[in-house]
């Protein structure tokens, strides 16, 4: 049923509902292409998550409505709970009037001036990330990426240096805690979570790892006190956190920071494997703005201005945050359609960044689209990878800089070429759950 309301939006209600299932089939089997086809039913569409029935926006400015108005919206949602269980009270997962807080508290760690003394952390990562490669070698990319991203965040979120235990004990055990959130949020049930499943074994030998190392760098830094430091740690002491409130928020930045920026990098070096001739014009502005040895200026964002296109159209092809909800928290319309209390709202920047009106073209990777006169002529809020609104994402440049700056950094030294023979099913059409992953990506590496 589809209905043209006042608002002049389309409301109607998706096709395909099993029965019992509702859409879980269709959204577990094949989420990305479930999505596309939701995009052609209407602006706001109902689909059954089994017996609940849940809201999918489909349209910018609905889109950009749900994110602002946090009146009648805030987090919660199917997809939410779960995920709280692991963040806690984290920036990312509490409700409106203790996020205000939080988020002033919290953003100084964000700011320009912040920012500049990550730039040489993160130029200095990348680098030795790449240096040991060898000319002919296959790597497999993600994991390489989560490594990488993994020591950034650690290093300049903590202010440690590059040979810390907490540096290599984060990086080691994220990539097994990140798919053990991912592989809890899908499960059915948490019985089958406590399960002695080799699996579960690995992710619970990960969480505690990755504990450890966050409860030693808040005791270390309340021993050391914080001093002036501008890092997250200082700010949260000389804020007065507890522990507790330390650790959610630690906890949130890495789950909310590495596998999103891991994935995007791992894509956009997917990517450049499979055109040359764009790898090759990165390689040489990179080589102009970065020459051997040089550190990043703050303005290295709009000089490396090819690579940071790649990155957003990367971002935009398969935004790593591809899913997530809220729910009504007052009597409200939308779409022309009320809404009561409880309503769960599905947000996907997928769904919204493959619609063929917004985007022409929107399975071509093109990294003019961000040519300043064609984005010029973009609609407002269709472009989405970190969100809108008060909860927007507090790492967007910095997520941004350090994917260009690695993006820039990798494909300047080395070129990576696809394996022989056609593209794997996982590359074209990509499972994802908590981000898309590109994972197991093999690329082989040869010295520019
Ligand atoms: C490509 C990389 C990234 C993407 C695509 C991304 C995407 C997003 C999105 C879409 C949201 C909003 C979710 C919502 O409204 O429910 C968000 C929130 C958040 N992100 Fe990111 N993010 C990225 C990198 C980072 C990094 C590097 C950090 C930290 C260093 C980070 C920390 C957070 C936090 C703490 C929140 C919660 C913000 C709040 O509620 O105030 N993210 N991110």
């Amino acid at each position: 049923m589809t209905t043209t309301t006042s608002t002049g939006y389309l409301a109607s209600r998706a096709p395909g509902a099993r029965p019992l299932l509702g859409h879980v089939p269709a959204l577990f089997r094949d989420p990305l292409p479930f999505l596309r086809s939701l995009a052609e039913q209407g602006d706001l569409v109902e689909i059954r998550l089994g017996p609940q029935r849940a809201m999918m926006v489909c349209s910018p400015g609905l889109f950009q409505q749900v994110l602002t108005d946090t009146r009648h919206f805030d987090k919660g949602g199917p997809l939410f709970d779960k995920l709280r269980w692991f963040l806690g009270d984290g920036l990312g997962s509490t409700p409106h009037d203790v996020h205000r807080r939080q988020r002033r508290q919290l953003q100084p760690a964000f700011r320009p001036d912040a920012l500049a003394r990550y730039l040489e952390v993160m130029a200095q990562e990348t680098r030795a990330a790449s240096s040991g490669w060898q000319d002919g070698a296959v790597i497999e990319v993600e994991q390489h990426a989560y490594q990488l991203i993994a020591r950034i965040i650690t290093r300049t979120m903590f202010s440690v240096d590059g040979s810390s235990a907490a540096v290599a004990g984060i990086a080691e055990a994220y990539p097994e805690f990140h798919q053990g959130i991912g592989r809890h949020m899908r499960s059915p049930s948490r019985l089958l979570d406590r399960l002695p499943t080799p699996a579960n074994r690995r992710f619970r030998q990960a969480c505690s790892t990755v504990s450890r190392e966050v409860d030693a760098a808040i005791e270390a830094r309340r021993r050391g006190g914080a001093g002036t430091g501008h890092d997250l740690l200082a700010l949260m002491v000389r804020e007065g956190l507890s522990d507790r409130e330390m650790r959610d928020q630690v906890i949130t930045m890495l789950t909310g920071g590495i596998g999103t920026s891991a994935s995007a990098l791992g894509w956009a070096l997917f990517f450049l494997s499979r055109d040359p001739a764009l790898a090759e014009a990165v390689a040489r502005e990179a080589r102009a703005v970065l020459p051997a040895g040089a550190e990043p200026g703050r303005d290295v964002l709009d000089r490396l201005d090819l690579a940071r296109r790649v990155v957003m159209e990367t971002l935009r092809y398969y935004p790593s945050a591809w899913f997530y909800s809220r729910t009504v928290t007052a009597p409200v319309e939308l779409a022309g359609r009320r809404l009561r209390p409880g309503t769960a709202i599905l947000l996907s920047p997928y769904l919204i960044h493959h619609r063929p009106d917004l985007y022409p073209e929107p399975e071509l990777f093109d990294a003019d689209r961000w040519l300043p006169a064609r984005r010029a002529a973009m609609s407002h809020g269709s472009y989405i990878p970190f969100g809108a609104g008060a909860r927007k994402c507090i790492g967007d440049v910095y997520a941004l800089t350090e994917i260009t700056l690695a993006v820039a950094v990798i494909t300047a030294r080395w070129r990576l070429e696809p394996l022989p023979g056609p593209v794997p099913r996982h590359l074209l059409e990509p499972r994802p759950w908590t981000v898309i992953h590109p994972a197991p990506l093999h690329l082989r590496l040869h010295r520019r």
